[in-house]
């Protein structure tokens, strides 16, 4: 069944130059971009997207990195898009869960720092891409 997920380059991703990597590697595994937009988080943008992590103790480190340079977020489409994005990405933590050959294993150090974003259910990614690309 075709999904859609939304994905965002976080800042150290753009700030690595790994935009085009992270894209390259959604259109190799045969996802389609549906939308693309480089831009500035506002504090109340990230605060909602990451609302479900609001009384964890990294929250604030979480909304000054997501929020200290431009990111790409895009939508993401394909059969079973979450799911397969999510296999990309690799696991949060990228020494101890992501293993070599996704994003995180092969370009991330530190948890804080993963890189990319992906929806992790049906539910977050329509809750998520409504957030960031209401047009859509
Ligand atoms: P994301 O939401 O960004 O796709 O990442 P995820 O599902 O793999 O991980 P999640 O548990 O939702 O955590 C969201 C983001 O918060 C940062 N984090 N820092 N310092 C820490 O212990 C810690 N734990 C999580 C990461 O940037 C993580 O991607
Ligand atoms: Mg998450």
């Amino acid at each position: 069944m075709t999904e859609r997920t939304l994905v965002l380059v976080k800042p150290d991703g753009v700030a690595r130059g790994l935009v085009g990597e992270v894209i390259s590697r959604i259109e190799r595994k045969g996802l389609k971009l549906a939308a693309v937009e480089l831009r500035t988080v506002p504090q109340a943008l990230a605060e909602e997207h990451y609302a479900e992590h609001k009384e964890r103790s990294f929250f604030g480190e979480l909304l000054e990195f997501i929020t200290s340079g431009p990111l790409v977020a895009l939508a993401v489409e394909g059969p079973r898009a979450i799911a397969a994005f999510r296999q990309l990405a690799g696991g949060t933590d990228p020494v101890e869960k992501a293993t070599p050959g996704t994003i995180r294993g092969d370009f991330a150090l530190e948890t804080q720092y993963n890189l990319v974003h992906g929806s992790d259910s049906p539910e977050s990614a329509e809750r998520e891409l409504k957030l960031w690309f209401p047009d859509l």
